[in-house]
Order: C-alpha cells, then sequence, then structure tokens
C-alpha cells in the first residue's frame, strides 16, 4: 500500500563536529543541541510503520548521525520493520567499522558528504577540536571507498559534491569556493576508476559509465547523480540557501510568497532530536512546528501531522495559500535593490531557463559563450 509520504526524516542528534560555513547548524540554529532518546525514536519508528507514514527513514538533520552512539541500532531497529534507511554524514568519523556495521544493519543509503574539494575550504569546515587534514580526510574516503568496491554490499555509497553553478559569477552563500573546477573532478574521480579496475573482483564491464562521461553541470542545469557501478555514485548538486535563509548577499530584498505550493511538505515531514515535528528539513531552528512526539506522551505522529495545525496548514497549502512566514520566506522571490540589474538579470536568465529545456544536447563551448557575452551587459 502507498505510505503517505516518501520520507520520514528523523534528526538523532543536532550535535556537529563541524562547522560548514554552508549550513545553518553552526551558526543560525539555535535549538538546543542533544541526542534523541533511544525509546523515543523507537516509539518514532513503531507509529510511521504502523500508521503507513513512510516507507523510508532519514537519520538526518541539522547534526552528524555517527556522533550517535546508537546509529547502528537505529538503523537496524528500522530495517527490521522493512524501511528503507538513509544516513548522511560529514565522513569524519566514519571508519571501516563503522561501515562494516551498517552493511550488517542492511543500510540502503550512506551519502557521504564531501561537498567542498579545496583543502583551505575545508579547514573551515573543521570546528577546532578535529584536527584531521583534508589528505587524511581524503585518504580516509579513499579507503571507505575501497571497502566499499571490495564488499560489493547492497548499501549504496553516494558521494556528494556541492558546487554553484546555478549562479557560477555569484557568491550564493557568501563563499568564494563553490565553483567546482572539471580538474578538481577528475583528480578526485580518476583513482576510483583505477581502483575499480585494479580489482579483479569487479570486470571492467561493472562499470556503468566511463570517467569523460561525468561532467560538472553546466548553466541552469539540474543536480546530477552519476552512478559509476550500481552501489557507489557521485552526486554533483547545487547549493542551497536554506529556505533563503543563508544569502549573505544584501543586494536583494526578499518578497514573501503568500500563495504557492510546496511539494516538499507532501513528500516528507522532520522530527527533531527533542520530537519536534516539523514539516521539512529546511526548517533548521523549528519555526514550521506542527507539534511534539514526548517519550511518555500519547501522542500520535499521524494526529499531529493531519489534525488540527498541521491540518490547517496542509489545507492552506492545498488551496494555494501559504501561512507560515518560514514557508512564505522559502518560497519568497529575490528581487535585486537595483531596478535596472533586477530585470538585466530577467533578461538574462529567463531565456536560457527556457533554452535549456529545448537544446538539451547543446555544446559547452556554447554555454560558455552567451554565458560570457551576455555577463559582459548584466554584470551583477
Ligand atoms: C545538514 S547535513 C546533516 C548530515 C551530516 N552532518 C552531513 O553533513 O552529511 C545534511 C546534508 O545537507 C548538506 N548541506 C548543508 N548545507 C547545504 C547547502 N547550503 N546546500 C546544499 N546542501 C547542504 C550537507 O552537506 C549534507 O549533505
Ligand atoms: S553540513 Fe553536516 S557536517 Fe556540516 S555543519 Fe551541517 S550538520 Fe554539520
Ligand atoms: S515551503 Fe515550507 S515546507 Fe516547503 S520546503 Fe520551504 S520551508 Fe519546507
Amino acid at each position: 500500500m502507498k505510505t503517505r509520504f516518501k520520507v520520514a526524516q528523523i534528526e538523532l542528534t543536532n550535535h556537529c563536529n563541524m562547522k560548514c560555513p554552508f549550513c545553518p547548524q553552526p551558526t543560525l540554529m539555535t535549538r538546543k543541541k542533544l541526542f534523541m532518546d533511544l525509546d523515543l525514536y523507537y516509539k518514532i519508528i513503531d507509529q510511521v510503520v504502523e500508521d503507513n507514514l513512510a516507507d523510508c527513514v532519514s537519520l538526518t538533520g541539522l547534526g552528524e548521525p555517527t556522533l550517535y552512539k546508537k546509529l547502528i541500532s537505529a538503523v537496524e531497529y528500522a530495517t527490521d520493520k522493512g524501511l528503507s534507511v538513509k544516513v548522511s554524514t560529514n565522513g569524519l568519523l566514519l571508519n571501516v567499522e563503522t561501515l562494516l556495521n551498517l552493511y550488517r544493519a542492511r543500510l540502503d543509503n550512506l551519502f557521504f558528504s564531501l561537498q567542498i574539494m579545496d583543502e583551505e575550504a575545508y579547514r573551515e569546515r573543521l570546528d577546532g577540536k578535529n584536527k584531521q587534514t583534508f589528505k587524511e580526510y581524503l585518504d580516509n574516503l579513499k579507503v571507505i571507498i575501497s571497502t566499499h568496491i571490495r564488499n560489493n554490499p547492497q548499501t549504496k555509497l553516494r558521494i556528494s559534491i556541492m558546487g554553484n553553478w546555478y549562479l557560477p559569477h555569484k557568491n550564493i552563500l557568501g563563499l568564494r569556493y563553490f565553483n567546482l573546477s572539471t580538474d578538481l573532478l577528475r583528480d578526485f574521480i580518476e583513482p576510483i576508476f583505477s581502483l575499480i579496475e585494479s580489482e579483479s573482483s569487479l570486470k571492467k564491464k561493472s562499470l556503468k559509465l566511463s570517467l569523460d562521461d561525468i561532467k560538472i553541470p553546466r548553466f541552469y542545469e539540474n543536480d546530477r547523480e552519476y552512478w559509476i557501478l550500481d552501489n557507489l555514485s557521485l552526486v554533483l548538486k547545487e547549493a542551497n540557501g536554506w529556505a533563503n535563509s543563508m544569502d549573505a548577499s544584501d543586494d536583494y530584498v526578499l518578497i514573501p510568497a503568500k500563495k504557492g505550493f510546496c511539494v516538499a511538505q507532501k513528500n516528507m515531514f522532520e522530527i527533531f532530536a527533542d520530537g519536534t515535528v516539523c514539516l521539512c528539513c529546511l526548517d533548521y531552528d523549528a519555526k514550521t512546528t506542527l507539534g511534539k512526539l514526548t517519550l511518555g506522551g500519547n501522542e500520535r505522529l499521524v494526529d499531529i501531522l493531519f489534525e488540527g495545525r498541521g491540518k490547517q496548514i496542509k489545507d492552506s497549502f492545498d488551496k494555494g495559500n501559504i501561512i507560515l512566514p518560514f514557508c512564505q520566506r522559502c518560497l519568497g522571490k529575490r528581487r535585486h535593490k537595483k531596478k535596472l540589474v533586477h530585470y538585466g538579470n530577467m533578461i538574462r536568465f529567463y531565456p536560457f531557463k527556457v533554452m535549456d529545456v529545448m537544446l538539451k544536447n547543446r555544446s559547452s563551448l556554447m554555454t560558455r559563450i552567451r554565458y560570457s557575452v551576455i555577463n559582459k551587459f548584466f554584470k551583477v
């Protein structure tokens, strides 16, 4: 039977061992840092299954799941109940032992958030306590990848790298290092391909693509995922501004949206480490709270989501009305303070968006030419 949502996202902890500048966890999040009570977690999983709320759980919120001592038990409890489980980690604490335990717990998807492939930028992510150098971090990832290739488990290892090809000329989060280069990407991927090819247990034909197939998404293209093996992929994803909360630029005014629709609230819900139930994972500070699950209480998750406040909010969304200020901001439009630049942006981007859809096989040379020519006229 079809579940009511695609994903139940559960935050095991909002403690973290990194302070990534592109994430609200270290700077914007004001929620009290804690670890979810394991029994509360069990209760949530039971209700997700009993009320057919989702068939997939993502053990991710605004924190690092590998800091949660009972991570393996948490994964196992959910997979034992027939749920598909995914975990996203910054990988600092991921070692071979944990990896093998996650395989045994039948984890479906493990996202390794490499994200930034630049030494200086990596150092900016460190919280001062961790002394792992960038080289050690990458070497550990290589060990993780080779263990994965050798074990060939059911678990999919998905290595995530972030860029800002949407507005490549602009620092959308006030960060300078989002321009992922093809050379950087090649330097990283080439050894993975050599490793696979050198593994006698894996025939070359198990490779699903060649190194040349992997390209950085271009102007206006969506995120891409390249499957290198059946259970190993590279995700190239666009940096987002966390519901328009993280744009460091003051060139824009944000016009909150009163009307609109959101797919996220239809597909998922988020339960934070203290049991607070929210609309989605972008809501780092629980501004879209629908209710709270407690260990001793008799609240039902399904009621929190579909009765009272939950019903009011979802009914409004169904009618195209956005009532929560956080969602209004999230779906809001940016307007450049200088009118001419604003119209310049519209002329510059919208036709390309349409063109991108129409000309699927355009050459990268053309993309570069049109980008540089237009950029000369409408400098933002
Ligand atoms: C908030 S983290 C929590 C899990 C874990 N700490 C990690 O880093 O994988 C979940 C995912 O969001 C990603 N993320 C954080 N800030 C982002 C941004 N501005 N744009 C896109 N993804 C972002 C992280 O890199 C990670 O892959
Ligand atoms: S992206 Fe993950 S690792 Fe980085 S600060 Fe946020 S929660 Fe921590
Ligand atoms: S509109 Fe609200 S529910 Fe939808 S993605 Fe944005 S913050 Fe989440």
